[in-house]
């Protein structure tokens, strides 16, 4: 199984800390030249930096992927470093707390640009250079949604859930239409992780743990890999059985 990355070029959005910041470092050593990209730029290159420091190629790209000039820049940058993209996996995404009663259209809004308006500016952004300049090669994109919405209700994340179920929707029809340029897509649906700024759920998990960033990482890695060569317009549940119960 050829999980290798070698010479290829991937952005990774929201990639300072938890499991973006270990996707990245996952497709690093996995040989892909990664741009990490956060919304806050010490993060940022503190994850850039790690990958440096373990032998892998690596640049910080600061930028909030809810706005499209910033999706621009982002994008530019790693193809002006490396000359090429391959990769992009959408992670950014935020989870603030709010009864439906309480929520302001302006905190509705925000979590639904940052966690969905993003993936479509840079699916977008990257679809049209995989589009054009990767003929042979194609390319990949994998998004990290949640089985919140998608599979399960979180409580007091409404926004949240409508967020990361738009997203699976978008990403099944991103895959139809970007399979005529030989680009896959698939979505990464993580339950209970153990990340900086998680609020897990009290629920039992069957395989009685909260999951590590890794184990996402992990899952992303194989759906950017040649591995995941037959596989587009999937999600994937990276649970511990969460949703089982
Ligand atoms: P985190 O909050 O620990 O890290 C997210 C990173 O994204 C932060 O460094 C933050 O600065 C950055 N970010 C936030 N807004 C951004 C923006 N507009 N532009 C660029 N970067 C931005 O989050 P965590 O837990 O690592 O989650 C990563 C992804 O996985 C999110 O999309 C989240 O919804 C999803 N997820 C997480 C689960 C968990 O249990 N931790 C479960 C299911 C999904």
């Amino acid at each position: 199984m050829d999980l290798r990355l070698d010479h290829r070029v991937a952005i990774v959005t929201g990639a300072g800390q938890g499991i973006g910041a270990a996707i990245a470092q996952t497709l690093a050593a996995a040989g892909a030249r990664v741009a990490v990209n956060d919304l806050n730029p010490d993060r940022a290159e503190r994850t850039a930096q790690a990958i440096l420091a373990a032998g892998g190629v690596a640049l910080a790209v600061d930028g909030d992927v809810s706005n499209k000039f910033q999706c621009v820049n982002i994008v530019e940058t790693a193809r002006a470093a490396w000359g090429r993209l391959d990769i992009l996996v959408n992670n950014a995404g935020i989870a603030p707390s709010s009864s439906i009663l309480k929520t302001d259209e302006w905190e509705w809004q925000r979590v639904l640009d940052v966690n969905l308006k993003s993936v479509f500016f840079m699916s977008q952004l990257c679809g049209r250079v995989m589009a054009d300049e990767n003929r042979e090669r194609g390319g990949v994109i994998v998004n990290v949604a949640s089985t919140a919405g998608v599979l399960t209700a979180l409580p007091f994340q409404a926004a949240y859930c409508a967020s990361k179920a738009g997203v699976v929707g978008f990403a099944r029809e991103c895959a139809r239409e970007f399979a005529a340029y030989g680009v896959r897509v698939n979505t990464v649906l993580p339950g209970a992780i153990d990340t900086p700024t998680a609020q897990q759920t009290e629920r039992a998990i069957p395989l009685a743990r909260l999951g590590q960033a890794e184990e996402v990482a992990n899952a992303v890695l194989f759906l950017c890999s040649d591995a995941g060569s037959y596989i587009t317009g999937s999600a994937l549940t990276v649970d511990g059985g969460l949703t089982l119960t």
